[in-house]
């Protein structure tokens, strides 16, 4: 399997790191960009990964186009297609525009960054033309770096809001929660980790369980324990009212501008 990445931007690289670690080979990948030579240089030299300046969009298994969303539906215009598998990770993009321009079956995957660590959450909204070998094909590409969800037309706002948002969410939490560690005398990187490693562990459990999460909060918060106490803060403030808000916030923006692709196509 060989593939081509159009673009070389920090998604291109976060998936290509994961590939690899996933165990495919750098020359089973390759990168191109628009104009920017000295980045691939940089990946080539950092990565191993082959890089072209002009790229034969037909001489690959899989194409994933990797730029920004508004240079996708022109770039699959400028090219006559035959490649088996078409992905295009670009936001506001519906596969059937891509599968009309290129005039083959198309699948739009909207990963996150943490596919860099294979610890992705990829959505993948295949299209219409696509069969279930394409589908296939898809599905075990981006589970190499993580897991999958299928979505559409109707979920990929709430998708992209938890899965494409949600790091930076978390990155708010940790940070907020760091000082109480570093005024108890850890220096910063030890109370980041603490902390993140403290909730990558109960994402792991959570992955593993089917429990609600209210019986799992009440196997660690004794009543009136330090746990307990923690959470009652928590939802005395309504967190669940700020997370939700924040997240509604995150899919309404993505819904806006959807709306505004497509008025002006
Ligand atoms: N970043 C994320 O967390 C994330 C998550 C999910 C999806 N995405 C999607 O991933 C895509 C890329 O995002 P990014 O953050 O990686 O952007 P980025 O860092 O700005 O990178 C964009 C890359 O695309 C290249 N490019 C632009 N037009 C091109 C063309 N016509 N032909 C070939 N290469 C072209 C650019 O090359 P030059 O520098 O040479 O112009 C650059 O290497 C976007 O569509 C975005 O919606 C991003």
């Amino acid at each position: 399997m060989n593939i081509l990445m159009v673009g070389a931007g920090s998604m291109s690289e976060s998936l290509v790191r994961g590939w690899l670690a996933s165990g495919l080979s750098p020359e089973q990948i390759t990168m191109t960009n628009r104009s920017d030579r000295s980045r691939l240089a940089q990946l080539h030299a950092e990565l191993g990964v082959q890089t072209v300046d002009e790229e034969d969009v037909n001489a690959y298994d899989i194409v994933v186009l990797a730029m920004q969303p508004d240079g996708v539906l022109p770039y699959v215009r400028s090219k006559t297609w035959t490649t088996p598998l078409l992905v295009s990770v670009a936001a506001h993009i519906e596969p059937s525009e891509i599968e009309e321009a290129a005039g083959l079956p198309a699948v739009c995957a909207m990963p996150n960054t943490p596919v860099a660590y294979q610890n992705g959450m990829t959505g993948l909204w295949f299209g219409p033309e696509t069969d279930t070998s394409v589908r296939e094909t898809a599905t075990t590409l981006f589970e190499r770096v993580g897991r999958t969800a299928v979505t559409d037309a109707k979920t990929m706002s709430a998708f992209m809001a938890a899965a494409g948002c949600s790091p930076a969410f978390f990155y708010e939490i940790v940070g907020s929660m760091t000082p109480v560690l570093t005024e108890a005398g850890f220096d910063e990187t030890t109370a980041r980790q603490i902390v993140a490693q403290a909730m990558k562990g109960s994402a792991e459990l959570l992955l593993h369980e089917t429990r609600p999460t209210n019986d799992l909060i009440a196997d660690v918060a004794a009543p009136d324990g330090p746990t307990d106490r923690g959470v009652g803060v928590l939802r005395t403030r309504d967190l669940a009212d700020v997370m939700s808000s924040a997240l509604r916030e995150s899919a309404k923006e993505d819904h806006e501008a959807i709306d505004a692709t497509i008025e002006r196509t």
